[in-house]
């Protein structure tokens, strides 16, 4: 082989064991730099005669295009193969299962509200609403409280520094007398309608144990009308228990009580007859026939109209229905817990 075809072989054997770009360049360098070997061949023309020279330079130039064609094609390899390292490294695998967003759940305290609601309006009551902070008028004095009433010391209520009108409800009862007058007013001077809500929401007390938290949900249950009586209130009360925990196997207790805005007034205590809380009474809610000046304040004429009234803990029915024995779990946002109420 003469000496020009091994310069060939030998860049490509050259270019061939570079193993990156640098090292290439490099390489080149050698045989098509300045005083690479090509460069110096093609230095050493001028000495020849022009024959010579013309067929001399063919040739070299046979090899430098050879050479070069070699270099591209190593640069070429080299930048592919790069081009795939790099692929490679930060290569997606979009067949990988996705990190799944976990949906969230409804709060059991949320589900019993759901079901209340559902329950109430297929007996014709409509969902009412009023607000968390609430004036004193609309908590106490509108209900008949008394300034001197136990419920209105600094130890069960939360006022507001500052304000000392308003403070945050201690039961949904502000909303029968925002109901009320709201209702008294759309059909002043006319044949009113019979009122029949239900308004279910938080209230606040400084209270906390395994049955008490110093927030907690209630719902409230209004129907004035003409004709309204206790029995309706009890036939309202029981079909709802019945309806709600899906069973006859109960047992209800109307057990005489005081409350100032109603009269005369119950407390409702239930228990199952069966299963495994069985006879474990639990009280779940205030009711009564709403006091004559509580209708009074609602701006309901108390001679004509009679209603009774109701505030149902929906903690403890929440608790009853699920068998839960802390009140404080609902509130703890354990996810371990709430899990278990929405597999
Ligand atoms: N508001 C009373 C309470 O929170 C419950 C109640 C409501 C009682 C309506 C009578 C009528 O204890």
């Amino acid at each position: 082989m003469d000496q020009l075809d091994q310069l060939i072989t030998e860049a490509q054997r050259a270019f061939s064991a570079a193993p990156d770009v640098n090292a290439l360049e490099q390489a080149k360098a050698r045989f098509l730099g300045k005083s690479g070997s090509v460069t110096e061949l093609l230095k050493g023309l001028g000495k020849l005669d022009a024959d010579a020279r013309r067929t001399a330079g063919a040739e070299i130039n046979r090899v430098k295009s050879a050479i070069e064609a070699a270099l591209e094609t190593r640069r070429d390899a080299l930048r592919d193969a790069q081009l795939q390292a790099q692929l490679a490294a930060e290569a997606l695998d979009v067949t990988l299962p996705g990190r799944g967003l976990r949906q969230g759940g409804i709060h059991p305290v949320n589900r019993t509200l759901e079901r209340v609601e559902t329950l109430f309006r297929s007996i014709g009551f409509e969902v009412a609403d009023g607000p968390e902070i609430e004036t004193d008028w609309h908590n106490f004095t509108a209900l008949n409280t008394p300034d001197n009433h136990p419920a209105r010391s600094m130890h069960d209520t939360f006022y507001l520094e500052g304000a000392s009108e308003v403070l945050l409800r201690t039961h949904t009862s502000p909303v029968q007398i925002r109901t009320m007058q709201a209702h008294a007013a759309k059909y002043a001077g006319g044949a009113m309608p019979e009122l029949r809500i239900i308004a279910p929401g938080r209230v606040y007390r400084v209270d906390s144990d395994a049955t008490h938290s110093p927030m907690f949900h209630q719902v409230e249950g209004l129907w004035i009308g003409e004709q309204i009586s206790f029995a309706g209130l009890k036939g309202v009360v029981i079909d709802f228990l019945q309806r709600f925990f899906e069973t006859d196997e109960m047992q209800v207790r109307f057990r005489p009580s005081f409350f100032p805005f109603t009269e005369p007034s119950a407390e409702i205590d239930f228990a199952f007859m069966s299963g495994p809380n069985k006879g474990r009474w639990l009280e779940i809610a205030g009711c009564g026939m709403v006091h004559p000046k509580v209708l009074a304040n609602g701006g309901i004429d108390a001679d004509r109209y009679t209603g009774f009234a109701f505030g149902m803990g929906l903690d403890r029915l929440t608790m009853l229905r699920y068998g839960v024995n802390d009140l404080r779990l609902f509130f703890d946002n354990d996810v371990r817990f709430l899990r278990q109420f929405n597999d």
